[in-house]
Parts: C-alpha cells; structure tokens; sequence
C-alpha cells in the first residue's frame, strides 16, 4: 500500500439550519432538487449540525450515524446522491462514514436535513481534498435536500432557481452577513415529534390542488419582496412578507388530498398571539412543514415575546441570525 493510500482522509464541518421568509415549496427537477421558483431565508446560529467525515477503502457501503443512531441503508437516498456527486469528482471508489451531531430534535420542521446535508457535504468534500467555491458547495447540499443549498452561505440568504437542467445554478447565496439587521430569532419547540408528511411528499401533492396555481403566482414573486425588506430593514414589509408567504403555503397543504395540516394546538395559539402582537411591537414569525414556530424580533419586542409567547411554558430557542457552513 502506498502513502496515499495509508493516509487518513476525515474533516469536521458545522452548518446551521436556516428558516424561509419566502419558501422553496415546488421543484423543477425531483431528482436534482431544483426549485421551481428563488427562495430567501436566514441561517440560525443556534441551531447547529456538526459532522465528521471519513473516506475509506475498508467499508463497502457509505454510512451516516446521527447523534448515535447508524441510519438505515434504505434511508441513506439523500445524503448518498451527495456522497457519490463528491466521488465522482474525486474518482475514487472509497466510502465514506458521516458522524453527525445535531443540537436540535430531528424532522419536526427545524430544517435538520438543511443543516445535516450542508454540514455532510461540507465535510465530505474538505476530506476528500476538494477545493470546492461556495457555489458548487451549495448546488452538492441541494442534491440531499433543497432547502440545504441555504445552510452553506452566511447570514440571509437567497437561494436562485437556475434554468439549466443540470442544476449547475441552482445555488444560494448570501445578500446580507448576520450583522446586517441584529434581529433576535427564537425557536418555539410545540412539537418534538417527526413530521406525518415529509416536505418533499406534500410539495407533490400540493402542485394538484386546486389552489396550486394561484400559490404559485404569489410564491414567484415573494423572493424579491421579502429580499428588498431585509436589505432596506424594514421590519412591518419583512412582517407582511413572511406572514403571507407563511399563510398561502399553509393554506396550499390543507388543500391536497390527502390534506396536510402541519398545524398543532398549540400552533395556532402562538399564531394568533404574534398576529394580535405584530400590530403594536416589530415581531413577526414563520413555520415550515412542521408545528413548531419561528419568531423573528426586534430588540424592543423581547419583553413581549418573553410575557406572551415563552410563559407558555415551551421549550425554546433564543438565538440570532446565523453564520455559513464552516470547516471546523
Ligand atoms: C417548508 O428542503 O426539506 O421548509 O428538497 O424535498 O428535501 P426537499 O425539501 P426540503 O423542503 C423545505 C420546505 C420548507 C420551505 C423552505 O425551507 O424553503
């Protein structure tokens, strides 16, 4: 065995899980992930996934292990497209073994698969010795899950649909770094349970309601307004932005068949609190597919947050506007 051979191949990466403000909720190309229309969200700092990578010519299957838990061979689809994207360019036939740890409970609507795949491509790629731009970084994180093309650029981030069939510019980038609007960002835990409905499942299904073509219309333009309402900070267009993305998409799932309805009790009681709050303090709030509620704010929204929202007695999350996907 030569040098090369005998040599260790491991990197360490961290992504954050981001949240929309104007949602990806369709795709061009299933199999690449390409969206159907641009996407905006931030990274949260709070909220973080860590992964080892380690390529090897011992094993002969790839293997992902989450916080303990060794991810069964017919659940590795995702992560495997971008294991065997990095191969390629490598043209090796190693495999490689992802240990990752994740802070936060897993597919309830937190984006762990956007931090999980950024972090997994992250690692696998500064392992195996790539010199890879953001861009292409990006595009690798998308073909796990879409919404991970965000994880990997710093701060607010726009994620572009592209046009090519290969996806080669479907990635996100950055608008604006983290300090750009200090925003405080806290994340409601209603529900520790896994989603009933995956994203991808409901996104199909969605694009045969009878609702579909109207969703579309106003999802097509929701990326530049709520881009233009974080680069001008202003706080009542990014409220009125990201709560009728929030609705229209929401409203669009209850409407498939078989309906999804993300939504738990406890759900629609923080939604009406933020919706009664926003009228008189900068706070406004989102959810993806899941239950639990994302709260963006103001510094002078805090108290409000803390007497309204955070007596409820839910776990939670008090955080700030996220950094990129680094290797550690
Ligand atoms: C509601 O990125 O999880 O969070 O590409 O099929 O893996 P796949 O979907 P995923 O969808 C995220 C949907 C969303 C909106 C968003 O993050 O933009």
């Amino acid at each position: 065995m030569n040098e090369s051979e005998r040599k260790t191949y491991r990197a360490t990466a961290r992504a954050h899980a981001n949240v929309a403000v104007a949602k990806y909720w369709g795709k061009r190309d299933t199999n690449l992930n390409l969206p159907l229309f641009d996407s905006v969200a931030f990274n949260i700092e709070g909220l973080v996934t860590e992964t080892t990578a380690t390529w090897n010519d011992d094993d002969i299957h790839d293997a992902l292990i989450i916080n303990a838990w060794q991810v069964p061979p017919h659940a590795m689809g995702r992560i495997q497209r971008i294991l065997d994207d990095i191969r390629t360019r490598k043209g090796w036939t190693k495999r490689c073994v992802l240990q990752s740890h994740n802070n936060f409970p897993l597919a309830t609507g937190l984006a762990s698969s956007a931090s999980g795949c950024a972090a997994a491509a992250m690692a696998a790629a500064a392992a195996a010795e790539l010199q890879l731009d953001q861009n292409t970084l990006s595009s690798i994180a998308r073909l796990g899950s879409g919404s991970a093309a965000r994880s990997i650029p710093a701060g607010w981030t726009r994620w572009h649909a592209g046009s090519l069939s290969d996806g080669s510019d479907a990635f996100a980038t950055s608008i604006a770094p983290p300090n750009h609007w200090p925003l405080h960002v806290f994340v409601i835990q209603v529900s520790d349970a896994p989603k009933n409905v995956s994203s991808t499942e409901c996104m199909l299904r969605c694009q045969k309601s009878p609702y579909w073509e109207a969703f579309l219309q106003q999802a097509k333009k929701a990326a530049d307004i709520a881009q233009n309402a974080i680069l001008q900070r202003d706080f009542p267009a990014l409220t009125a932005a990201i709560h009728q993305n929030t609705m229209c998409l929401h409203a669009l799932t209850m409407t498939c068949t078989p309906p999804v309805c993300y939504f738990a009790p406890k759900t629609i009681e923080i939604l009406q609190r933020i919706l009664r709050l926003c009228q008189a303090v900068p706070v406004c709030c989102t959810l993806d597919a899941g239950a639990n509620v994302v709260i963006l704010c103001e510094d002078t929204a805090c108290p409000f947050i803390k007497n309204d929202i955070i007596a409820l007695g839910l776990p939670f999350i008090q955080s700030r506007i996220g950094s990129g996907a680094s290797v550690t």
